[in-house]
């Protein structure tokens, strides 16, 4: 109903001409009197702007509304467009109306409470209205449109996959177990299973959509429900998916630098990546593990890496880059083994430098019937639980490759966030499900 009252925004009102008339709407985001005036930050989707109520010019109830107005407080102004360079942005509004639409209360983040990152948290349904919170939406909102361009662009097929499932796909111990009419279902950890199936039909497909992982492990880059972005080809190889995967990043991550140059400057502390051209350097894991042993860490052939390994691999590169040929015994039943070195995999993880580490996994996968029903029972799995899985596999499964990134991960490394729980809006963790 307001909405027909506004005639500009906070971003287009600064570029109009001297003594210009506005109407807008937004929240009160800072305030403060000045003599006879009383200078407020204006809040809307598109930015701040400041706004000054003049006690000599406005009636007085209009100015004791002003005054009395508490932060956050949702406002309709109207008033004329002066510059002013020591207004942010070059110009302000000098306030003749002033309508309280939506009254708010005392604000409850005080700068006391800034320094305490629970609180904020649990008052995380109020603490998004921030400058950081917007900034760090705005460049998670580009980078997932700009993944789902790039697949777009390149032929995919956007395909959907369901949440509710019956058996793992990356191992047992990170289900989540959900009542299920008296069965026991699991939510989703990736629809790997799901795009192999289709890509029968429609040979190049790509997912997005949560995947669930009841993860024990609480570091810095771990969420329980994160947001997963997949594809998966019919006929390519290992090779050709890192080369779908390294297209994907620098598309995702340039674009986004492009549309969000001010957002990232805002959030992210130092320098953006210098290049992210591809091709990446493809480091072999037995390389890894070699570097690693060098720096004196405790690791062995055939150990995955742990998070203080993962850092420090990943502080040696200023670029992103593959670990490729991980041993079998590190990855998921379903990964094909390299025909030349039958101890690894056709597997690789991407990885962003600056110590942020894993991104993405992928990899080639078992296609022949056979080999993925003897591959099931040796790691002590049961095959009936896999059983359409194998069933596709008698049917013209071709070779094929697929990886799923994590949309958290690269926007934690992208701004160089503390925490991955920054990077997205209402973050799931052992420890928090509320709000
Ligand atoms: O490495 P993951 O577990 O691989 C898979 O799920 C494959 N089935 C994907 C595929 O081939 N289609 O997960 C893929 C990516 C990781 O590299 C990471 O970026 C992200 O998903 N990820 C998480 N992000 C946040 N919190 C977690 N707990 C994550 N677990 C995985
Ligand atoms: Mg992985």
């Amino acid at each position: 109903m307001w909405l027909a009252y506004r005639n500009s925004n906070s971003k287009d009102a600064k570029l109009l001409p001297e003594d210009k008339k506005v109407r807008l709407l937004g929240w009160i985001a800072s305030k403060r009197e000045h003599g006879k005036k009383i200078f407020i930050s204006l809040r809307d989707r598109y930015g701040y702007i400041q706004l000054v109520a003049n006690k000599d010019q406005l009636p007085e109830d209009v100015f004791t509304n002003v005054k009395e107005a508490y932060l956050e407080s949702a406002v309709a102004v109207e008033g004329q467009i002066k510059k002013d360079p020591r207004a942010p942005g070059g110009a302000e509004v000098h306030l003749s109306n002033f309508i309280v639409i939506s009254k708010s209360e005392e604000w409850p983040i005080t700068l006391s409470a800034l320094k305490s990152p629970e609180f904020l948290f649990d008052k995380r349904h109020l603490t998004i209205r921030g400058p950081k919170s917007r900034a760090v939406m705005l460049v998670r909102a580009a980078l997932l449109k700009n993944a789902i361009d790039y697949f777009i662009k390149n032929d995919y097929v956007w395909i959907q996959a369901p949440t509710f499932i019956t058996s793992a796909v990356e191992g047992g111990a990170t289900l989540f177990p959900v009542e299920y009419f008296g069965r026991v279902a699991y939510l989703t950890q990736s629809a790997q299973f799901y795009e192999e199936a289709v890509i029968c039909a429609l040979e190049k497909v790509f997912v997005v959509q949560p995947s669930f992982r009841s993860e024990k492990s609480r570091t810095r880059k771990h969420l329980t429900e994160f947001w997963h972005i997949e594809a998966e080809v019919a006929f390519a190889s290992h090779e050709d998916i890192m080369k779908v995967e390294e297209e994907l990043l620098s598309h995702m991550i340039n674009k986004t630098i492009e549309e969000m140059s001010d957002e990232i400057n805002f959030v992210r502390k130092g320098k953006l990546p210098s290049s992210l051209e591809p091709p990446y350097e493809k480091l072999s894991y037995d390389e890894a593990i070699f570097m690693l042993q060098k720096k004196g860490f405790d690791i062995e052939w055939g150990d995955d890496f742990g998070a203080r390994e993962e850092r420090a691999l990943s502080k040696m590169f200023d670029k992103p880059f593959f670990v490729t040929g991980y041993p079998v015994v590190t990855r998921s039943f379903y990964h094909m083994k390299d025909p030349n070195r039958p101890e690894v995999t056709l597997s690789s993880d991407l990885f962003a430098p600056e110590g942020y580490g894993e991104i993405t996994s992928g990899g080639q996968r078992i296609h022949s019937y056979e080999e993925l029903y003897n591959k099931i029972l040796e790691m002590g799995l049961n095959p009936e639980e896999y059983d359409w899985y194998l069933e596709i596999r008698k049917y013209g499964m071709p070779p094929h490759s697929g990886f799923g990134l994590g949309l958290e991960r690269v926007l934690t490394w992208l701004l160089k966030l503390p925490h991955i729980r920054d990077s997205t809006l209402f973050p799931r963790t052992p420890a928090r499900l509320h709000p």
